[in-house]
Formats: C-alpha cells, structure tokens, sequence
C-alpha cells in the first residue's frame, strides 16, 4: 500500500506500508524521529502528539493511535519541525523556556506542538487544548502560563504546509458512502477504520492482527451535518471536535458533554460514527443522543434501514448490525433546549464516565410534559430509563414531584460494581443527577466549576 504525504515540509512516498503500522512507530523506528515521545501508547498521556493539516485546518493528534494511511494527502509536523529552518524557536518553546515549563522533559515535545497548534487555531482555553497532555513533575500553572505567553506572540509562518499534490487516490480509503457500501458488502470481514481512536489500541494494547482494513475518513459525504427540517443529520464520519463546535449554540448542553469526552487530540480524531458502533456501555454520545430521541441510520449496500438509536444497542457486545453493515448517519432535533447532561468520572478531563446521565425534560405550568432519560454506565448497554420518565410525565416538576422517579431508578437499572464505581454509589449518582437537573432548571448553580471560591 502506498502512501504519501508532508513530513516537516518534505514529501515523503512510502511503498508497499502495511496498514497498521501507526504514525509513532514509523515515526521513531524508521525516520529516527525520536522527539514524539511513546508514554502510553494508548491516546492518554500526548507525549506522542503531532500537528496534522488537511483541507480541514490544522489539528493536534496523538501519533500512537494513527496508522500511516491516515496521513495520506496531509501534512504532519513533528517537534523537529517546531522551531525554524534557521533553528529560531517557536514562540511556544521561546515561552517554554522563558516560563520554566519543562522538568524532566518527556512531556515537553507533546505539549509544545499542542500549544503550536492551538497558535494557529487562535485558541485561548488553555486548559481544555492541554488536557490531553499529561506532565508528571513540572506542574500545569508555568506550562499554563506559557501557552497564555506565546498566545500573544505572531504567528510563524513555517509550520503552515500547503498540502502535497499529486498523491492519488487514498490507499483502502472508498472516497464516499457509495464506494464503502459496495467494497464492504464484498468484504464484510473486514475491519472499519474512522478516527481510529477505539481500533488503535486493539492493535497497539491487544497485539492484533487486522489482516483486511477499510479506512473511511475519505468518504466525504460521511462527514456533513445537514439540516433536514426540523431534525439535524450527522454522517457518520464527523469527528466529535466538529460536533462540539457545530452544536455549542443548538445543542449546548450536549456540546459541553463533548467538552469532557477524552481529550482534544482524540476528539480531532474519534467520530460519532465510530462511538455508536462500538457499543460501548459508557460511550458518552450514545446517552445524549438517546435522550434527545435520535434515530440511527445504518446502509449494508443499496439497503438502508433506520431504528430509534436505544435498539441499536441489544445487549453488552451486541448490537443490531449485519455482516457488511454501517453506520452512515445519526438525525437529532435541530435543536435540544431542554436537554441536561452529565458526566461523572474520576478525573475531570480525559476520563472515561463511571456514569452519564441525560435528560431531556419538557416543563408546562409546573408539570412535566415529556421526558426521555438515557444513562450510560448503568447498564451492559446505553439505555434508557423507561420507569423513570413514566414516572416524571405528568408530575409536578418539583422536589416532592420527582420522588417516585427516584424510588424508579431501581427497576430500571441494575448496575455493576466494578473499578469505576460500586452498583450503589452508580444509583445514587444516577438519582442525584435528576435532582442536579431539577435544581439547575430552578436556576440554582449546580455546576462545581461554577461555584465561586
Ligand atoms: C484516550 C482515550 C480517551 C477516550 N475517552 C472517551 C470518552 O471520554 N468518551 C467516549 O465516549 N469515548 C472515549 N474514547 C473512545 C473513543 O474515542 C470513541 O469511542 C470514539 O468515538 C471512537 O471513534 P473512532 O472514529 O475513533 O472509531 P474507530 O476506532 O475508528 O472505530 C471504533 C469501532 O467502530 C467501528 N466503526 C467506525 N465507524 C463506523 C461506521 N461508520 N460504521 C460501522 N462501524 C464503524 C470500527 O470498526 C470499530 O469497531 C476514548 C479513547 C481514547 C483512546
Ligand atoms: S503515547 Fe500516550 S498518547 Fe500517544
Ligand atoms: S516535565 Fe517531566 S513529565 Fe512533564
């Protein structure tokens, strides 16, 4: 398979790559490439982190869970290529140095081309672009200050690519949903590839063997969000970043969930398409969506089929999809005002849920109208919470009102105690987040980081 692109502005053409060999490794093992660090090797820690430029713009990814395909037709800067041809610094690392925010060091290469992106994206909110970068001993307030330091500095102009041409069509890449559909109805064994942000680690943590690949971030027709009506329909292919940019303003509750989804590099990546397929009990879109009464829009060749998104999802490991099968879209209302959601994990960033609830609860003259409430982490499934909005339709949208929904939290779910949390602190959580919807709803501040000192 060949594959070519960009590499700190020369053009690299690589022949006969096998397809999961990930950025990192060719990176260090064949280009003695050595400044992207390998910590985790999982998408956790950003020392691997490279800046990617495609027709979309510039983004910070984590090279460890990227295969080689994806850069095909893109341009990737490494830390080596961060500072000028002549060796002048960047203004991050100028910043870097003149703020002390480098210790031991191992961490530095990773947040210096994150802070060096987010230069070029003109981004300001330091703490959510450096989330994903992990620093064991300098601390995060001179990194923090550093980045707010070099925010204010111009902007280089030699990290900024033009894109390389020539580079012919994208190796196992069908370039649009058509393509994909014909190709996976032949090869229905194979393995889909979108941001690779699950698929990754069954490669890099499981060892495996992905013998037959199909990689699908050229199917631009998977990557619209188009208004149809009343209702929004999102391909498969658009990346949870695009999301939460796109719906900060329709669907803001549902865009500051996707504030706390992992970090920024693996939401430049990580699609919408590829969190509702893998079934996942604590994938954190699958609640939200529910919650908002989304339908799933799935296409195995010329046959399409749709199903409200909770039958997707049939059991733990299991959901309703055939051999050859995709997930092409996901329509939501176009817009979601009454939606609530929340995340609870250990670590505010970067961390997988213990348990997310949403609610989207409509209110007239005090009482409640409608109600759907999905949960992840509660079940071997994202599902939702059928006893609990039987028991909110109808009743006073108050303290007293939502008791029975909260005595309904136990028919509906059963939860498992495992390292992220006990069955019974799972439950009280699950009952407590209605209460946090009712009392945020009264206006009463409810968020922890809204809470002054
Ligand atoms: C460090 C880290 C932190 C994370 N944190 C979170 C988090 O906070 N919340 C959360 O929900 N998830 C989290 N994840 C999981 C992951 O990022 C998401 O599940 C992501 O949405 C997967 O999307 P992807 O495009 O990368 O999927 P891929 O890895 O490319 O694919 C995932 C699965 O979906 C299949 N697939 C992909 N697209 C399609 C399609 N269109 N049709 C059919 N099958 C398809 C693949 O074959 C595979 O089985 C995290 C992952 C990492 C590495
Ligand atoms: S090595 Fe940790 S994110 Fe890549
Ligand atoms: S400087 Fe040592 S891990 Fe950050």
């Amino acid at each position: 398979m060949d594959v070519t692109f960009l590499l700190n502005g020369e053009r690299v053409e690589l022949r006969g790559v096998d397809p999961t060999t990930t950025a990192l490794d060719w990176l260090r093992e064949r280009r003695g490439l050595t400044g992207t660090k390998e910590g985790c090797n999982e998408g956790d820690c950003g020392a691997c982190t490279v800046m990617l430029r495609d027709e979309g713009g510039v983004r910070a990814v984590n090279a460890c869970i990227l295969f080689l395909p994806q850069l095909h037709g893109k341009a990737l800067r490494t830390v080596e290529g961060i500072a000028a041809p002549d060796g002048a610094l960047h203004p991050v690392q100028q910043a870097m140095v003149d703020h002390h925010g480098s210790q031991c060091g191992f961490c530095t290469p990773g947040f210096v081309v994150s802070m060096a992106v987010a230069r070029e994206q003109g981004r300001r909110d330091h703490d959510d672009v450096l989330a994903g970068n992990l620093c064991r001993c300098t601390g995060y307030a001179p990194i923090v200050k550093a980045a707010e330091a070099a925010a204010e500095a111009p902007a280089p102009g030699w990290v900024v690519d033009a894109l390389p041409e020539g580079c012919g069509p994208a190796p196992v890449a069908p370039d649009s949903a058509d393509a994909l559909a014909a190709w996976y109805l032949d090869n229905p064994d194979a393995t889909l590839i979108a941001g690779a942000t699950d698929v990754g680690l069954w490669v890099t943590k499981q060892l495996r063997a992905l013998p037959k690949v199909a990689f699908l971030h050229a199917c631009a027709d998977l990557q619209r969000i188009d208004r149809q009506g009343d209702r929004l329909r999102i391909g498969a292919g658009v990346t949870v970043a695009r999301l939460r940019a796109d719906l900060a303003e329709s669907h803001p509750a549902f865009a500051e969930l996707l504030r706390r989804f992992a970090s920024e590099q693996v939401r430049a990546a990580a699609t919408i398409g590829g969190n509702i397929a893998n079934g996942s009990p604590i994938g954190d879109a699958p609640p939200a969506l529910i919650a908002m009464g989304a339908t799933l829009h799935l296409r195995r060749g010329d046959e399409r089929r749709e199903m409200p998104l909770e039958d997707f999802f049939l059991d733990y490991g299991r959901q309703d999809r055939r051999p050859g099968e995709f997930v092409e879209a996901v329509t939501i209302p176009a817009a979601a005002p009454n939606l609530t959601c929340h995340k609870l994990s250990k670590r505010f960033d970067q961390d997988i849920s213990a348990v997310c609830g949403c609610f989207d609860i409509a209110v007239a003259e005090g009482a409640v109208i409608a109600a759907r409430v999905a949960f992840g982490g509660m079940a071997g499934v994202p599902k939702r919470a059928a006893a609990v909005e039987a028991a909110l339709v109808g009743a006073p949208f108050t303290e007293d009102g939502i008791a029975p929904a909260l005595a309904a939290f136990d028919r509906d779910f059963t939860p498992l105690t495992d390292m992220r949390a006990s069955a019974a602190y799972r439950l009280a959580a699950a009952r407590a987040m209605l209460v946090r919807t009712l009392r945020a709803r009264a206006g009463e501040t409810v968020n922890l980081l809204e809470i002054g000192p």
